[in-house]
């Protein structure tokens, strides 16, 4: 299949290329589109044959569900059992936005799209494409991020062309993402609203909303494989690049010890090393690839930066990475989960 990549500008969006996207996704056919997190790949959330393409192209277990997205509340309402009061709070305050919620589904939502469960993930995205498409095409859209099941989520078209090339009709290339991580998931069907997975919207925000107690799974938080996470997705090992990754952890100067240490040991055995550094200390590294991956107080730069990198040491055929870690609070916390993911948990402490 030949992929078409197609350029599109958010402020000034073209209606032929966006009439085609639709095209494609009413007739049941898949296009990756920008959202504000991730690049997702879409496909008609309510054919159940569509959901099964995105599970091929992916390569993805087919236990791992889809999130469903919209362009307007009431979509929320038509696929919904009932639609709990705190789905109408969160909606208000953070949609379109980088929040999805989990409710109860009713029979117009095929089980191929929510992987066999009986609960279906929402969110309404903040992007002028992908909510055009939405609107566009007259279909809620189902979408995991763009990447082949296992490796970092697409932040650029280009990511999604190295993974998909060949394997669906369309591409929208709308640019770099904002964000750059994938939503944060608040589980709604819980007694106490439950985050299966953190995200941009973080904890504090979730419960100022709502008024009280919000719960983080205690499945993504432990190393161990006893404690499984909600989201089916969350125990796959995930984001990750192909070399093997290590977080080092401690008070600076002994992180850069360390990492210049195991870097050397590595070109000794005839490795390749790479070091995620931050602009504090990307200088104090003596590494193959010492890249930055943002100023330690500047978190949203770290989230945009985190998955390009990744792929980066993908395409220099980095064998061993060792990154600096961050503080587990506010944004941190996606940031830390997503690392955490990518290294399998493996964690030195200096
Ligand atoms: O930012 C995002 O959310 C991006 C963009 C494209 O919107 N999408 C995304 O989708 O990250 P995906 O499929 O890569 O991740 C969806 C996660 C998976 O971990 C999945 O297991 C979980 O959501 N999930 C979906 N439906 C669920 C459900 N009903 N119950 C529990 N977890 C669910
Ligand atoms: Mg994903």
């Amino acid at each position: 299949m030949h992929t078409k990549v197609v350029k599109i500008d958010s402020a000034d969006i073209d209606n032929k290329s966006m009439t085609e996207a639709a095209e494609l996704i009413r007739a049941g056919e898949l296009v990756a589109f920008p959202t504000e997190t991730v690049y997702g790949l879409g496909a008609d959330a309510l054919n159940p044959e569509a959901s099964r393409r995105i599970y091929a192209a992916k390569g993805r277990p087919s236990d791992n569900p889809l999130i469903v997205h919209i362009a307007k509340f009431q979509d929320l309402e038509r696929i919904a059992e009932e639609v709990p009061r705190q789905a109408k709070l969160l909606a208000e305050a953070f949609w379109p936005g980088p929040l999805t919620v989990i409710v109860r589904k009713n029979d117009r939502v095929p089980r191929e799209t929510t992987g066999g469960m009986e609960t279906v993930a929402v969110r309404m995205p903040n992007h002028p494409v992908a909510l055009g498409l939405i609107e566009a095409s007259g279909c809620l859209i189902a979408a995991p991020s763009a990447n082949t099941s296992g490796r970092p989520s697409p932040t650029e078209a280009a990511h999604v062309a190295a993974d998909m090339d060949g394997r669906i009709p369309m591409i929208l290339d709308g640019g770099a993402v904002g964000i750059g991580i994938e939503s944060t998931i608040i589980d709604l069907t819980e007694e106490i609203p439950m985050i299966l997975r953190p995200g941009y919207i973080t904890a504090e925000m979730l419960s100022g909303v709502l008024g009280g107690e919000v719960r983080l799974d205690p499945g993504i938080i432990a190393a161990d494989s006893k404690t499984k996470p909600k989201a089916p997705g969350m125990k796959y090992r995930h984001y990750a690049p192909r070399a093997e990754l290590t977080l080092v952890e401690g008070a600076q100067e002994d992180v850069v010890a360390e990492i210049n240490r195991r870097a050397a040991a590595a070109r000794l055995a005839g490795q390749k090393a790479g070091v995620i550094a931050t602009e504090e200390t990307k200088g104090k590294y003596r590494a193959d690839y010492v890249v930055s991956i943002g100023a330690r107080d500047d978190e949203d730069a770290i989230a945009r930066h985190l998955y390009r990198i990744l792929r980066e040491f993908d395409d220099i055929n980095a064998d061993v990475i060792y990154s600096e870690s961050f503080a587990a609070s506010g944004v941190g916390q996606a940031i830390m989960n997503r690392l955490l993911k990518a290294a399998g948990h493996r964690v030195l402490t200096v």
